[in-house]
């Protein structure tokens, strides 16, 4: 059995990749999903057993080799840039008690990669979070990493797998995870070909354009957008030209869907393993579950209360015994 943080990258052995230096997290929005929590703390800083999830992404960001960690952070959220600061008197009180792992534990955010904040104002949507990010990059990258903190995407190294489609096929990657057909309507949806390379070990595809949320019937495939990202440096250029969607905010698919429409080679990874989508409560439970089944500590006192729970719910609820 694994620890908490052994169910991430760092454990898993992935390769590092020179070809991604800076790593951009969007970490503005509002988490309306997740009030009243989200009044005063952050949904990025809300743990997966004990590790804040952008913890996690740094992590990620670290294995595969990025140097730098573009937060976008909204001004009300500062809280999230001290997570990867210093806390000094903490990790002395620590080791002064004895507490070798928690000294270590309040040490690793700041050690795993460096952390810079980038401020978006006002939460003007994903494209324009991103398009923020722009002035921390290096003159010298031409194209940037963008991993969403709600968003676990495991086992990690999908991005060293996207790194390798771009230095063969250039362009921007994606990551796509294929769900069920009743699913569908609950994501952004690729349309998708057959691409002219394969790769040893896993699938990639050529994208045409993608459906928002599409109804069952009209979906093109059941391959869904999730929260990694490898865009060359002219997603900035195309952010500038699209216009504000839905509610004012500017689409991150929009402007790549503009690339894709001027000749720009867009491929996904079909990413084969395991997806958790911490952006709301029905999907940050469970993967609060998964983490805390495979985590040596609380683990093996976890898997007997769950099933205990989960006997007493369908003792509860008969009639759902033979519907699952
Ligand atoms: P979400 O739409 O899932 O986050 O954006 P949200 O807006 O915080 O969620 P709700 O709907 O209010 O509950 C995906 C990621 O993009 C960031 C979010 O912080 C999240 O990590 N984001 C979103 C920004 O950085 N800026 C934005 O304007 C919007």
């Amino acid at each position: 059995m694994r620890n908490s943080t052994d169910h991430t990258a760092a454990a898993q052995g992935t390769s590092a990749s020179a070809s991604v230096k800076t790593v951009v997290v969007p970490a503005a929005g509002m988490g309306t999903r997740f009030l009243p929590a989200t009044k005063t703390v952050p949904k990025e800083l809300l743990p997966v057993v004990d590790t804040p999830g952008i913890e996690l992404i740094a992590e990620e960001a670290a294995a595969c080799g990025a140097q730098r960690l573009a937060v976008v952070v909204a001004p009300n959220k500062e809280e999230i840039m001290r997570h990867f600061g210093e806390f000094e008197e903490l990790q002395k009180i620590m080791n002064r008690r004895g507490k070798k792992e928690q000294a270590d534990k309040v040490a690793r955010a700041g050690e795993l990669i460096e952390a810079v904040a980038v401020t978006q104002d006002e939460p003007l949507g994903l494209g324009h979070a991103v398009g923020c990010a722009e002035q921390a990059l290096g003159s010298d990258e031409d194209a940037v990493a963008v991993m969403l903190p709600d968003d676990l995407v495991l086992p990690a190294g999908v991005m060293d797998k996207m790194v390798q489609v771009r230095e063969r096929l250039g362009g921007s990657v994606l990551c796509a995870f294929n769900v069920s057909r009743d699913e569908v309507s609950n994501y952004g949806v690729f349309d998708v070909v057959d691409a002219d390379a394969s790769f040893d070990g896993f699938d990639v595809l050529q994208v045409r354009g993608m459906v928002e949320k599409p109804a069952v019937e009209d979906a093109p495939s059941t391959l869904v957008a999730t929260g990694r990202y490898l865009l060359d440096r002219g997603i900035f250029d195309a952010l500038r030209r699209i216009e504000p969607g839905k509610g004012g905010e500017l689409q991150l698919t929009d402007a790549i869907e503009l690339m894709i429409s001027e000749g720009h080679p867009v491929h996904v990874v079909v990413h084969e393993g395991k997806r958790h989508d911490l952006g709301n409560p029905g999907g940050y439970i469970p993967a609060n579950v998964d983490f805390g089944l495979h985590d040596e500590k609380y683990g093996p006192a976890l898997y007997p209360a769950l099933k205990k729970i989960i006997a007493d719910f369908e003792a509860e609820h008969p009639e759902l015994i033979n519907e699952n």
